[in-house]
């Protein structure tokens, strides 16, 4: 993608003065090399995309195309999923609230379903003595202590004892069986210790509750940190692993444990890793203010759209063919359109900048659109551009008025 004033004066007339921009084979690229790097390793590896991180359909279009699962966490998701074609065995169902009928028609239409709770687990139960002669397959997600501050609130605790209750119960059933352990942590610095660990729990997890089979599957979840220019490295007080890394110390120990025997499928569920790099926001700087000795620029978008967690990458795309345009002072802080007074896009930004000039802020791909709330300004567009082509398409229209107050009663 080739970005100047003139392409980006372009867009505007056609999409607004604010968008998000979708580099659709930056992500196919990051699939296929985050996806090669295991299968190097392990070959019987498969990506389920967590659509949670990023459910812009094009993507998630794209992710079934690749050969990879549909890792969806509600009801929602899931339906996302079907609409666009995806099959229900190429689904992977996980998070905590599953309601009874969306868990059957899920686990009856050969969906990977990991069980969150002994809830869950009652319902599929339930569900096998209903349905004697239908044999019933699940998944678990598996909660063992990675070391963590906090006891994560996701899955089944293992070291409790909840393992050995549900295989003794679906062994008395006859119709039930665990296809698949999972697991997935969220920690803060994401580290190839962590990883390692929790690979080696799921393993052995594996070897204590199939001592005769190997599972279909074992699912070490996401929770990756994706590839990031220098400046954005530079933010972390801590080493950003890279794909190879994490590869290395999970798809290794499955092809140790594994040599020689059944290799059960290895499923990887990023969402960060492959999507945080592909998006960008584009932002028109509309005007410039100096309140005593600070000065500001507003830009048509906010922290919501960008969601910045650190200082996101930026690119000022100046409107050189304008002679009579009028330079700010710097440092000058790019703020947004909300009432907020910390709604800074970026704080004492360093190089003049004028009305009319584009704000390009990068790597808002993971948890921005899915996280921007209706708060004062409906979402913007989001134009999709194929490198092949080099062309620019919409993948969702700008949101209305009407579409943010439809469901409410007027
Ligand atoms: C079960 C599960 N899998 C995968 C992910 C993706 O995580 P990330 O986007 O950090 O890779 C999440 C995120 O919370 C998750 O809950």
């Amino acid at each position: 993608m080739k970005l100047s004033w003139q392409v980006l004066q372009d867009l505007e007339k056609k999409y607004g003065e604010c968008f998000y921009l979708l580099d659709l084979s930056k992500f196919q690229q990051n699939y296929t090399q985050f996806l090669d790097c295991f299968r190097s390793i392990y070959p019987n590896t498969n990506i389920g995309y967590s659509y949670k991180t990023n459910y812009i359909p094009k993507i998630c279009k794209s992710v079934f195309e690749l050969g990879g699962y549909a890792e969806v966490v509600s009801q929602m998701e899931y339906d996302l999923a079907i609409k666009i074609g995806v099959p229900p065995s190429r689904i992977i169902f996980n998070g905590p609230l599953k309601y009874t009928q969306d868990l059957e028609q899920a686990v009856l239409a050969g969906s990977i379903v990991n069980l969150d709770s002994l809830q869950e687990v009652q319902i599929i139960c339930e569900l096998a003595q209903r349905l004697p002669t239908q044999q019933i397959l699940v998944g678990l997600r598996c909660n063992f202590d990675i070391g963590t501050d906090r006891i994560s609130r996701f899955g089944l605790d293992v070291e409790g004892g909840d393992l050995d209750y549900i295989f003794k119960r679906f062994a008395e059933l006859g119709n039930c069986q665990v296809r698949g352990l999972h697991c997935h942590f969220n920690t803060e610095q994401r580290s190839l210790e962590s990883y390692a660990l929790r690979t080696k729990k799921i393993i052995e997890t594996t070897d204590r509750y199939f001592p005769d089979r190997s599972p279909e599957y074992i699912d070490v979840g996401g929770g990756y940190f994706g590839q990031m220019d220098d400046n954005l490295r530079k933010q972390f007080d801590f080493d950003i692993p890279t794909y190879q890394e994490y590869a290395q110390v999970i798809a290794t120990q499955l092809k140790q444990r594994f040599a020689g025997s059944i290799q059960p499928e290895l499923i990887i569920e990023p969402g960060v890793a492959l999507v945080a790099n592909v998006m960008k926001f584009v932002g028109k700087v509309v005007s410039l203010k100096t309140m005593r000795s600070r000065h500001l620029a507003l830009v048509t978008g906010s922290i919501h759209t960008v969601k910045p967690s650190k200082q996101l990458p930026l690119t000022v795309y100046k409107n050189e063919l304008d002679n009579a345009r009028i330079e700010s002072h710097t440092p000058i802080d790019l703020v947004g359109y909300t009432c907020m007074e910390h709604d800074c896009l970026y704080p004492e930004y360093p190089v003049p900048v004028s009305i009319g000039d584009y704000t390009v802020f990068d790597n808002v791909g993971a948890y921005s659109i899915v996280f921007k709330p209706p708060f004062i300004w409906p979402s913007p567009p989001i134009v999709s551009y194929d490198s092949t082509l080099n062309l620019y398409t919409l993948a969702r229209r700008q949101e209305t008025t009407q579409d943010v107050f439809a469901t409410y009663e007027i």
